[in-house]
């Protein structure tokens, strides 16, 4: 009997294991990861990361895309005894590339993933089944082009802050009220810098209505806009046409007049609005009916918004931006703190010059002065020529720890004056000889600001004429990096301009 009920129970045992078994390789054998998948990494602010990918199962290979602005291939996948993987590979072969390898154990219907970037730690995140709709929207139609009416504001080129250059994703209430301070006790605000512009990384997810809330670094929206009004400033705000922006928080695709409405009940004054994940359901030609769109949504506000356009110079922006209402549009990729980068994208906008006027400016990308990555004449040709283009001048630095040098350049009065003129009238070259180029830019009340710029990598002898200049009559001239009269007797000025330097004169009938 003993032995009986024991050879019972190993049997009842067996069977309930092997039925367990059979279960498991059934569900696997059945298992298919085709389809697509949203994976969601957790940020510290509260918010998740998202990336879609859709799969391809094929027996134990893998294939598929990673879904987003362009659809990547995924490469080297495998899905074995319930273990997903792949790799993913953003850009060119070779050093440029960067590769990240997901790992996945399924679970309940679920991914547990893995991922993996060389040299950095491992991301745990889970992913799930989703759709292409939800990857890639649908396009919502867009208004007829039509022109918005002129919102008045920034006559002359908006200045300011704005968070982007040196914080990125590290901004958060704590660090903007301490700039709003820091741009009063620095002295930036009487010299003019108004706008505290918060740029991207702020933002939450929707509440059950809809409505566009701050993430866990900024839990007080209006209270933080109200805190920088109280020091005699005004705030700015960061958006994208798309469902996402850039870094892949929550953009306005679909809320845009709701949107609108929330950054003028919370006080905000300036609207920075980043073409981004807008490209996966717009085309490009839509571009304009899809500022107009927010251009309208801001003017129907009821609160005076500068309107900041950001795509990049795409579609001959120039000469549509004002028809959008826009104050300012970027004409260029993102500017970096390097000689290269700020000395290519400043000299490429004397061709589009004559586009700017009092209201609607070109906008090269924000300043990188004080940022470490150029030096004090570097810095001071950065100022110059963003003054002789009439552009935006938003500080890109840390306002709260200056040192003697960035406050020189970024309050340079005189400086500030030549892009602050109201006339706002187009600079000219007037010669340019190799990396050596004379710019003018004629000035309200007859004065004409001269730059001489090398851009070149040693010292050089530049010239200017003064008739070539537009200055007939004899003339009095003075430099503004010196602060002192400049030699000008005679039909022309010349100066011994350091490398990539600048001599900058503010030239006028005597
Ligand atoms: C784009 C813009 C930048 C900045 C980032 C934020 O790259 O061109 O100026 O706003 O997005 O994600």
């Amino acid at each position: 009997m003993r032995i009986l009920t024991k050879i019972g129970r190993i049997d009842i045992a067996a069977a309930v294991l092997l039925c367990a078994l059979s279960a498991a390789i059934g569900l696997l054998a059945q298992t298919n990861l085709t389809g697509v998948w949203i994976l969601r990494v957790p940020r510290t602010d509260g918010t998740f990361n998202e990336s879609f990918f859709e799969l391809k199962q094929d027996g134990e290979a893998i294939a598929g895309t990673m879904l987003g602005n362009r659809e990547t291939p995924i490469a080297d996948g495998s899905f074995k005894d319930g273990k997903l993987h792949f790799v993913v590979r953003v850009g060119a072969a070779g050093k440029q590339q960067r590769e990240t390898a997901y790992d996945g154990v399924l679970d309940g219907g679920k991914l547990q993933m893995t991922q993996t970037v060389p040299g950095r730690d491992p991301v745990k995140s889970v992913a799930e089944r989703s759709t292409r709709e939800a990857a890639n929207p649908a396009r919502l139609p867009v208004p007829d082009l039509r022109d918005v009416r002129d919102n008045g504001l920034a006559r002359t080129p908006p200045m300011g802050w704005n968070s982007w250059n040196l914080f990125a994703g590290r901004v958060d209430d704590k660090t903007v009220r301490g700039i709003a301070d820091a741009m009063v006790s620095s002295g930036m605000r009487d010299a003019g810098y108004v706008y505290v512009n918060i740029d991207d990384t702020w933002e939450g997810a929707r509440d059950a209505d809809g409505n566009v809330t701050g993430n866990l670094k900024f839990p007080d929206m209006k209270g933080l806009a109200d805190y920088v009004h109280s020091k005699g400033l005004k705030i700015g705000i960061y958006s994208s046409p798309g469902p996402k922006t850039c870094a892949g928080y929550e953009g306005s695709y679909g809320h845009e007049a709701q949107d609108a409405k929330t950054y003028a009940a919370w006080g905000f004054d300036y609207l920075k609005y980043d073409w981004c994940s807008a490209s996966r359901m717009y085309k490009d030609e839509d571009m304009q009916a899809v500022y107009q769109k927010m251009g309208d949504a801001l003017l129907a506000s009821g609160r005076p918004v500068v309107f900041s356009l950001c795509q990049y110079g795409r579609q001959d922006v120039w000469k549509w931006g004002p028809q959008v209402g826009g104050n300012l549009w970027r004409t260029t990729g993102d500017i970096s703190d390097r000689w290269q980068s700020m000395d290519m994208l400043g000299f490429r906008q004397l061709d589009i010059a004559t586009y700017s006027q009092p209201g609607h400016v070109n906008d090269p990308d924000m300043l990188e002065i004080g940022n470490g990555g150029m030096n004090g004449d570097e810095y001071r040709t950065h100022m110059s020529l963003w003054s002789m283009l009439s552009a935006a001048l938003l500080a890109g630095n840390d306002i709260r720890n200056m040192s003697e040098e960035t406050k020189s350049i970024l309050m340079n009065r005189e400086v500030i004056g030549i892009d602050q003129d109201p006339g706002v009238r187009p600079v000219k070259t007037v010669s340019q000889q190799g990396t050596a180029v004379v710019l003018a830019k004629e000035l309200s009340g007859g004065a004409v600001a001269i730059g001489l710029f090398n851009r070149g990598d040693q010292p050089a002898e530049i010239s200017v004429n003064w008739a070539a200049a537009g200055l007939t009559r004899a003339i009095q001239a003075r430099d503004l990096w010196k602060h002192e009269a400049a030699a000008a007797a005679g039909p022309s000025f010349t100066a011994t301009v350091p490398r990539h330097g600048v001599v900058l004169l503010r030239a006028s009938a005597r």
